[in-house]
C-alpha cells in the first residue's frame, strides 16, 4: 500500500495559525526575527571565501563541536556526498545502514556521482549496526574487492538516538580497521537537547559529521560540514563541482546562526510534544512506537489508510499517512496544534 499525501500549503509566519502540517520537521518557515537577521546579514562572495556571515557560522560550528574546520553547504544530500567523495575514491566502498539516508534517500549519489561503491548492512532497530556484521563486510586487500574506506553511521536515526557507548565502539573498531568514519548528523541536536551532552562528546570518534540546520532548528536552508583542515579543503573542491559555490550565502547563514542561538534548547519542546502526540494515539488504541526525540510512529490498520488522509486533509492537517505514518514535531507545531491534530484523529469515524 503506498503512502497518501494530502496536502494544504498556506503561507503564514504565525506558528498557532493556519495548518498543521506534521509531514517533516523541515516544513518550518522561518521566524520574523530569523527573517530580520537575514535581512540584516553581511554579506561577500563566498566562492571567493570573502562572505562575513557564512565565515562566522563555520567559525562557530567548528570550535562548538571541536573540528579544525568547518563548510556550508545549501543542503544535508550536498554536504554528505561532499563527504563521502572526500573520504573515497573511485573503485571505494563505504559501509553503511540499510535505512542511512546517505544509502536510501539520496538517490545513490555515492555511486551515481562519486564512483563510490555502497555495502548496506541492515540496521538493528536501535539504528545501530552490531560490529561482527561491520568487520564481516570489510573486504580484504586483494584485487577482486573494492576498497573499503569508510563506515558511514547517522544520529538521529528515525528519531532514535544512537548511544554514545556503541558509538564509541563502532568508530574505535573502524579506526582499527583502517576505515574513516562519517556521522550523518541532520538531526544530531536533537540528540544533544534529548542527551543533554556537549557537541564534542556527541561527535567523538569521527573524522567528519554533517549537521542540518533546516531541519528541527527552523532555517530556511543549509547543513554545516565538519572535518580536519585537509579534510574540508577537499571536501570544498567537491562543493564547487557538485555546484554548491554560492555567492552572497550569508543570507542563507544568518538564519542558521540565528538558529544556533535561538532553537537548539527548544528542540525539548518538541521532543515533550512528539511524547504528548505518542500518548494520545496510543490512547486511542493505536499502536505507536516509543519515541526518543521529535518524530512519532504508528500504525495505522490498512484499510483506514486513504480515508484517514482525507479526514485529516478536510481539518487542514498534513501529513503523510501510510501503514506506518511517520510524524514530525517542530517549531510551527506548537503543542495547540499538536492538540487539535490528536482531536482529528479521535473523530475520525473510521476508528469505530
Ligand atoms: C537523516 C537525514 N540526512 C540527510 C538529509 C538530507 O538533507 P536535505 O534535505 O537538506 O538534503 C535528510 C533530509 O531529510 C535526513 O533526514
Amino acid at each position: 500500500m503506498g503512502w497518501v499525501i494530502f496536502r494544504i500549503v498556506r503561507d503564514s509566519t504565525d506558528p498557532n495559525s493556519g495548518s498543521i502540517d506534521l509531514r517533516s520537521d523541515t516544513v518550518t518557515r522561518p521566524t520574523p526575527a530569523m527573517r530580520a537577521a537575514m535581512a540584516a546579514a553581511e554579506v561577500g562572495d563566498d566562492v571567493y571565501g570573502d562572505d562575513p556571515t557564512v565565515n562566522r557560522l563555520q567559525s562557530r560550528m567548528a570550535e562548538r563541536f571541536g573540528f579544525e574546520r568547518a563548510l556550508f553547504f545549501a543542503s544535508g544530500t550536498q554536504s554528505n556526498l561532499a563527504a563521502l567523495m572526500a573520504h573515497c575514491g573511485r573503485g571505494d566502498e563505504y559501509l553503511v545502514g540499510q535505512e542511512a539516508h546517505t544509502y536510501k534517500y539520496e538517490q545513490g549519489g555515492a555511486a551515481v556521482l562519486g564512483s563510490i561503491q555502497p555495502q548496506p548492512l541492515d540496521n538493528e532497530p536501535d539504528g545501530t549496526i552490531p560490529l561482527d556484521r561491520i568487520a564481516r563486510a570489510i573486504k580484504p586487500n586483494d584485487a577482486h574487492f573494492a576498497r573499503t574506506r569508510l563506515l558511514a553511521l547517522e544520529n538521529t536515526m528515525g528519531g532514535r538516538i544512537l548511544p554514545v557507548a556503541y558509538l564509541s565502539s563502532a568508530t574505535g573498531f573502524a579506526h582499527a580497521k583502517g576505515l574513516k568514519t562519517h556521522l550523518d548528523g541532520a538531526r544530531l541536536f536533537n540528540a544533544i537537547v534529548k542527551l543533554r551532552v556537549a557537541e564534542t562528546v556527541a561527535v567523538e570518534g569521527f573524522d567528519s559529521v554533517s549537521v542540518c540546520l533546516s531541519k528541527g532548528l527552523g532555517a530556511p536552508a543549509g547543513s554545516v560540514l565538519l572535518g580536519s583542515e585537509e579534510f574540508i579543503a577537499a571536501a570544498l573542491r567537491w562543493r564547487k563541482a557538485l555546484g554548491g559555490g554560492m555567492r552572497q550565502a550569508g543570507i542563507l547563514a544568518a538564519a542558521g546562526l540565528y538558529a544556533l542561538d535561538h532553537h537548539v534548547e527548544r528542540l525539548a519542546e518538541d521532543h515533550a510534544n512528539a511524547a504528548h502526540l505518542a500518548e494520545g494515539l496510543r490512547a486511542l488504541g493505536l499502536s505507536v512506537e516509543p519515541p526518543e526525540t521529535n518524530l512519532v510512529f504508528v500504525e495505522i490498520p490498512e484499510p483506514a489508510v486513504g480515508a484517514l488522509g482525507a479526514h485529516l486533509a478536510k481539518l487542514g492537517i498534513v501529513a503523510s499517512i501510510g501503514p506506518r505514518t511517520r510524524l514530525a514535531t517542530h517549531l510551527d507545531a506548537p503543542r495547540a496544534k499538536i492538540d487539535a491534530a490528536l482531536r482529528a484523529f479521535r473523530d475520525f469515524p473510521g476508528w469505530r
